[in-house]
């Protein structure tokens, strides 16, 4: 900083003005007095001198002059010079006086003011030049003084006495100079004792200026020392209690904006804040997930863009500007997102918007699946129930001649309506069963002969297609505790899966093993295999391999769903390997102990 503009400079400047300016009147003012004191004084003198001149030299009259005079030049000192005018031809010098500097006696008459001794008869001074000085550098003032003479007999006369002023003008110069060099160490000293009381007053306040800028960079706990009890150490007290307060509500700021931040990132719904030009401003983590995926989708750089998808721009528009709460949806990635954009308020000002973004995915799936559940029931209805219209309104019309065709178009009803009732008894139990009313009828069931007799079922078809089906037990256990008829419904529908879709003359297996957990069944065939992409849905009621939703190879689509929960109410699991065009693999496990 420059010195000037500190307040040290301000301050030392204003001081040393005025100290300058005092002295400066005092000079002129005392230099003054001086001069007039000295001139009254010598004039007092001089009048003093003259008078007593006078007054000798008419107390002795005629022969007794010349010890009147001898007696008069006694009185004068050195410096100064008389003229004694008897009358108008009559005049004597004092011997001090040289031929030069006599002054002519036409000067005294002639003179305006210093007549007056003659024609007033009264004292008169005067400051003059002399007449017949010459000197080259201006000439010399002189204070000239007349009284009147009065001599018996005689005219008026008198007597002039005169001194040059150069002395008084040396002692000037000299005071002058005395009161000069006075000012002189008063302003040394001024400097001196300002810097020192000024310097004093500014540390603290630079102290301070540094402290403050420490306080603006964050460091709340910088202090400032109190070195004194005036104003500057008030100053300091306040500066540290504003730093204490200061910290104070910083801390309960950051711990507000703590709190804030993680409720925000600990919510499941995201959030995302826009200000009023609809550029985010806070975003948590759930709406992070959001906004990466569009982005993903829209081909963008997830990173350090803060572009807007374009429907929450459009939902942020229209809530700024209807002031009313709007609600969208949005996928992206197979995703789905329900966004609720509220305004946001500053007093009575809409200062931004905030969103809400919710992940409706599961929602959504759950709602398709219960519209496809419906569908499919319906449609699996619909066949056999068109069937059997169509037949009976046959035997109705009696479209049927023989009594052969008659019974043959019964069995078709008759297949049909079975068919209809095991669909909504299996529908039943799969209802129930998810709703966890399963209940088991455990016993020991001797392994061996029981997986026998369910083969035996299959025996008529395989023999048909010629397909081979052969059991492996290897275990020493003869024993297991299940629930026998669940158990029988998992196995016919794997083996009957198996079973239709196999090309003809192939094998089936089936492999019953136990370990300390448990018992492990596998059914493998070397069909056609099941798509990687089919093998999530397969335990979903109606999931079908083939779309083509026909009676045929494929049934209702509810056996593996069925077998699922028989198992999950077993406590243990299901799972399937399949490679297409090599075999599928189901294996289910049992847990022993179950209760
Ligand atoms: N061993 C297998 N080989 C090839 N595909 C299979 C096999 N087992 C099941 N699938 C596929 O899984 C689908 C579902 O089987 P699931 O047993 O649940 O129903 P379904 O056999 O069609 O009907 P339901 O058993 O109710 O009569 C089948 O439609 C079929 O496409
Ligand atoms: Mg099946």
């Amino acid at each position: 900083m420059m010195f000037w503009r500190s307040v040290v400079g301000k301050l030392w400047i204003t001081i040393l003005l005025l100290v300058s300016f005092v002295l400066f009147i005092l000079t002129v003012t005392l230099l003054q007095f001086f001069e007039n004191y000295h001139i009254n004084e010598t004039r007092k003198d001089m009048i003093h001198t003259a008078e007593k001149i006078a007054r000798v030299l008419k107390e002795h009259p005629g022969n007794e002059e010349a010890l009147a005079l001898e007696i008069a030049w006694e009185l004068i000192d050195d410096n100064e010079k008389v003229t004694v005018i008897k009358d108008q031809n009559t005049y004597l010098y004092s011997p001090s006086s040289d031929e030069t500097t006599h002054v002519p006696i036409s000067f005294y008459t002639t003179d305006k003011d210093l007549s007056l001794v003659f024609e007033r008869d009264k004292t008169v001074d005067m400051i003059t030049s002399l007449p017949n000085d010459t000197n080259e550098a201006g000439s010399t003032q002189y204070l000239m003084i007349g009284v009147p003479l009065h001599q018996q007999e005689k005219e008026n006369g008198a007597v002039f006495i005169y001194q040059s002023l150069a002395v008084m003008e040396e002692t000037t110069k000299l005071t002058s100079k005395f009161i000069l060099l006075a000012a002189g160490v008063a302003i040394i000293l001024t400097t001196i004792f300002a810097f020192f009381l000024l310097t004093r007053i500014t540390s603290p306040l630079r102290k301070m200026r540094e402290a403050a800028f420490e306080v603006a960079r964050g460091k709340f706990d910088t202090k400032v020392p109190i070195l004194t009890h005036d104003e500057i150490g008030e100053l300091a007290t306040a500066f540290n209690q504003m730093g204490r307060q200061l910290k104070f509500n910083m801390n309960a700021l950051s711990q507000e904006k703590e709190q804030l931040t993680s409720i925000l990132s600990s919510m499941a719904d995201g959030v995302i804040t826009f200000n009023r030009d609809g550029t985010i401003l806070i975003t948590n983590p759930p709406a992070e997930i959001f906004l990466r995926n569009w982005y993903y989708e829209q081909g963008l750089a997830s990173e350090n863009s803060d572009a807007v998808p374009s429907e929450v721009m459009e939902l942020f528009l229209l809530a700024v500007n209807t002031e009313k709460e709007q609600v969208g949806e949005i996928s992206a990635q197979g995703r789905t997102w329900v966004i609720i954009v509220s305004p946001l308020y500053n007093k009575r000002f809409i200062r931004g918007a905030v969103a809400v973004v919710r992940d409706m995915t599961e929602e959504r799936k759950l709602d398709k699946m219960r519209e496809d559940f419906i569908a499919n029931v319906s449609h699996e209805l619909r066949t056999p129930i068109s069937l059997l219209q169509g037949y009976s309104e046959a035997i109705v019309d009696e479209i049927a001649q023989t009594d052969e065709e008659k019974k043959e178009m019964a069995k078709v009803i008759y297949d049909e309506s079975l068919r209809m009732g095991r669909l909504v008894n299996e529908l039943l139990d799969l209802a129930r069963m998810q709703a966890g009313h399963t209940l088991l009828n455990l016993e020991s069931v001797e392994l061996k002969p029981y997986i026998n007799r369910v083969i035996r079922k299959f025996q008529g078809l395989t023999k048909e297609k010629g397909i081979e089906l052969s059991v492996k037990l290897e275990t020493e256990e003869r024993f297991f505790r299940m629930d026998p008829d669940r158990i029988e419904q998992v196995l016919t529908n794997l083996i009957d899966n198996a079973i239709r879709h196999v090309p003809d003359s192939a094998s089936v297996e089936i492999i019953g093993r136990t370990d300390e957990r448990g018992l492990y069944i596998e059914v493998s065939d070397q069909g056609s295999g099941i798509p990687e992409e089919d093998l999530p849905f397969l335990f979903e009621r109606f999931y079908k391999g083939d779309k083509s939703r026909t009676r045929g190879v494929s049934g209702t689509g509810l056996g593996l769903a069925i077998a699922k929960n028989i198992i999950d109410a077993h406590r243990g699991n299901i799972s399937v390997k399949s490679k297409i065009g090599h075999g599928t693999t189901f294996s289910f496990f049992i847990p022993r102990n179950i209760d």
